[in-house]
């Protein structure tokens, strides 16, 4: 190793956690896909709470508190599928806010230990029809009728992440135009799961704005493809945190291009084939995101040279 190795890589000071929040660097996925075309992909999952969450949690809680809807030390309540969680946690740690997280049961323990060790009280929910691991809307939406109610009894703010405008602003302020700045411009097409939709939403809306040809691409668990219009046959399914077989309240029709669906053993392939041939232990849901992406740029849809961008979400450490 030599000096020049770590010249002008080492990022200035942070005042604290939240200044390490968003700005992550963009990685081009040359080994995992060799072409047609390339894939880059957003370390998402090297922010303090160890996923894209971070930003929409950084961006509701700021909103909340510049409009006047969060007091200074007042509670705040999130159903979360345990990365909003870990952002919230990471964020009102900082900002001095008790926070309470509504999780589902059968979201993976790892992230009910991590919230609980960034100070938060988590409540599990039992589930309706999922299973371990595999988190249904019915199971979230449970999940979100309990935080509700917790949020008015306590007077705390309810972050009610899936209408909070703030999740589609934090990437269409953020992620979207990070990842133009780091291509040096629009990639040809935008790939992501979808939850609450922020991340797609936010970036798709920033990428068309400034190139309207941009391609984005949804991608959903195959069996549960309400965005692609078909009927829901298999709402359980392994990308914790997407695909609950719900038009998300904030989805915008006019964004997604198109619809591409991945199977659990693909994610569960892609997972494994990150990890080893790209050295990114990640989650299901990136997994996913990069499975999708091959079968975009295989589909021949797009030019030979086409460049991809797309997210991972979070760490594999979480599951
Ligand atoms: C692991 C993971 N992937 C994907 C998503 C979906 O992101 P969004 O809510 O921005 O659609 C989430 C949301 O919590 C998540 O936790």
């Amino acid at each position: 190793m030599t000096k020049s190795d770590h010249e002008g890589r080492a990022p200035a000071v942070a005042n604290s956690s939240l200044d390490l929040i968003g700005r992550t660097p963009l990685v081009a996925l040359d080994r995992i896909h060799r072409g047609p075309g390339r894939i880059f992909a957003k370390m998402e999952s090297m922010q303090p709470g160890g996923s894209m969450k971070d930003r929409a949690a950084r961006a509701c809680i700021d909103l909340a508190r510049t409009r006047g809807h969060l007091a200074e030390g007042q509670p705040v309540v999130e159903m979360t599928s345990g990365n909003m969680g870990a952002a919230l946690a990471v964020v009102c740690n900082m900002l001095g806010h008790p926070f309470h997280a509504y999780m589902s049961v059968g979201n993976s323990p790892e992230r009910a230990k991590m919230m609980r060790a960034l100070g938060a009280k988590v409540v599990l929910v039992p589930q309706v029809d999922g299973k371990p691991s595999m988190v249904t809307g019915q199971d979230i939406a449970a999940a979100a009728d309990r935080a509700r109610r917790a949020a008015e009894e306590m007077g705390a703010y309810f972050v009610d992440q899936f209408a909070n405008e703030g999740v589609v602003l934090a990437h269409q302020l953020g992620t979207g135009p990070e990842i133009e700045a780091q291509l040096g411009m629009a990639p040809d097409a935008f790939v992501s799961v979808v939850g609450t939709g922020g991340t797609f939403i936010g970036v798709a809306r920033h990428l068309k704005s400034v190139a309207a040809e941009t391609v984005c691409v949804a991608v959903e668990p195959a069996g549960a493809e309400v965005l692609a219009g078909k009927v829901v046959e298999k709402p359980a399914h392994q990308l914790q945190g997407s695909g609950y077989a719900i038009r998300p309240p904030l989805w915008d029709d006019k964004l997604a291009d198109l619809c591409l669906c991945v199977t659990d053993e693909e994610a569960t392939d892609f997972r494994a084939r990150l990890a080893r041939e790209e050295s990114i232990y990640a989650g299901f849901t990136a997994a996913a995101n990069i499975c999708a992406s091959v079968k975009l740029l295989r589909s021949g849809i797009l030019a030979e040279d086409a460049v991809v961008a797309t997210v991972i979400c979070d760490t594999g450490l979480k599951y």
